[in-house]
């Protein structure tokens, strides 16, 4: 089907686009009223992702409300390790939990490598749907976290500041890392490719937790993986995210995709110099800069605009939305994006 607005995905291949594209990392399911109400509905989050009809609702959500340029499908980026034989739960204000972990060469043995469109069916019909109700209004971004994101979770069994369970592995176990990254990175590539086969239009690699690791761990435990991705995916433009990994801009440079994501830490006109000029890039303002008023939301973003000028570039945040932040100061930055000159 024709898009009746495609800025995103000319942004994505470095076409010159008549204004820039916006969207915000998050922007389905963390601040709008309307999404609660649907959460309401059901018993959690996994029920939501889980049930088609509702999930691709939640994921128009944002285009009707707030008017960005492409829908994002809701799920999450732990329906892999599931999908792999390792479930999770969504605990209630504390976020992902895992009864079992795995931790060794004999855990792998209860993993397999996930086929994305069976082991994920919910998630392919969630997005056929999506597709059909947004006839053509916006591109679709489908998504999966980074292998070594996974890794973390899988190994370390819910979220953490530090992580160190699954650092350690990185130093104790390097060849029982290499192998589950591996059956990570292999799932991964089948399900992003089930997701493009019924309609994602882009897909954006997560690396949430790549700033906890040093260079020399980034480039053998994440970066190489990330690469296998890109190498594997050439139907769609690739976005790749890894933030925090401010020193891994240079290397992010070569990956065989089209765009990379800048947190907010990293500085523009740097990121820009060390990617080089054929990457689209996107983001970066902070999320907090939407705790402002109206005034002091439209200077900071007229501040990133400025930066990134003459640049291909996608606007977002540079990571997720908060989930406190008003509805209308995301509007404001949205506009003020659309009426950037
Ligand atoms: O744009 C979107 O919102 C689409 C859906 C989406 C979700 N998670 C839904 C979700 C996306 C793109 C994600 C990605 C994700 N999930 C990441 C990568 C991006 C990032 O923020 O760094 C990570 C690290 C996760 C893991 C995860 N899922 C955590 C840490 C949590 C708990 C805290 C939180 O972010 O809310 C989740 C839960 C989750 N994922 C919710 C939603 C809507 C909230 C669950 C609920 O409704 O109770």
């Amino acid at each position: 089907m024709e898009l009746q607005n495609d800025l995103l995905l000319r942004a994505a291949k470095g076409e010159k686009t008549e204004r820039t594209p916006v969207w915000l990392m998050r922007q389905a399911g963390r601040i709008l009223p309307e999404y609660r109400a649907v959460r309401e509905s059901v018993s959690g989050f996994i029920e939501l992702a889980q049930t088609p009809e509702l999930a691709a609702e939640v994921t128009i959500q944002p285009v009707d409300v707030l008017g960005v340029d492409a829908a994002i499908i809701f799920s999450d980026i732990l329906v892999i390790p599931e999908a792999m034989g390792l479930p999770y739960e969504m605990v209630e204000k504390r976020g992902p939990l895992f009864p079992n972990t795995i931790k060794n060469e004999s855990d792998l043995k209860k993993l397999r490598i996930a086929d994305g469109a069976n082991d994920l069916s919910y998630v392919i019909k969630a997005i056929e749907i999506t597709k059909k109700n947004l006839n053509g209004r916006v591109p679709l971004i489908g998504f999966a976290g980074a292998p070594w994101t996974i890794f973390a979770y899988m190994v370390e069994g819910s979220g953490s500041k530090t992580f160190s369970k699954a650092r350690e592995k990185l130093y104790t176990q390097p060849k029982f890392s290499h192998k589950l990254l591996q059956m990570i990175t292999e799932s991964t590539i089948n399900y992003l490719k089930a997701q493009i086969a019924v309609g994602a239009n882009l897909v954006q690699v997560f690396d949430s937790w790549a700033g906890i690791l040093g260079p020399k761990q980034y480039a053998e435990f994440s970066h190489q993986y990330i690469s296998q991705i890109c190498d594997a995916i050439s139907e769609v433009p690739v976005t790749v995210f890894a933030k925090g990994a401010f020193f891994a801009r240079e290397e992010m440079g070569n990956l065989n995709c089209e765009t990379i994501g800048l947190d907010w830490n990293m500085g523009i006109a740097e990121s820009r110099r060390l990617i080089g000029p054929s990457k689209t890039l996107q983001g970066n303002l902070d999320p907090a800069a939407l705790y402002g008023n109206p005034d002091q939301i439209r200077e900071a973003t007229m501040d990133m605009m400025e930066q990134f000028k003459g640049s291909n570039h996608i606007a977002n945040l540079g990571h997720g939305v908060y989930p406190d932040i008003d509805p209308e100061m995301v509007k404001v930055f949205i506009q003020t994006v659309k009426d950037f000159k």
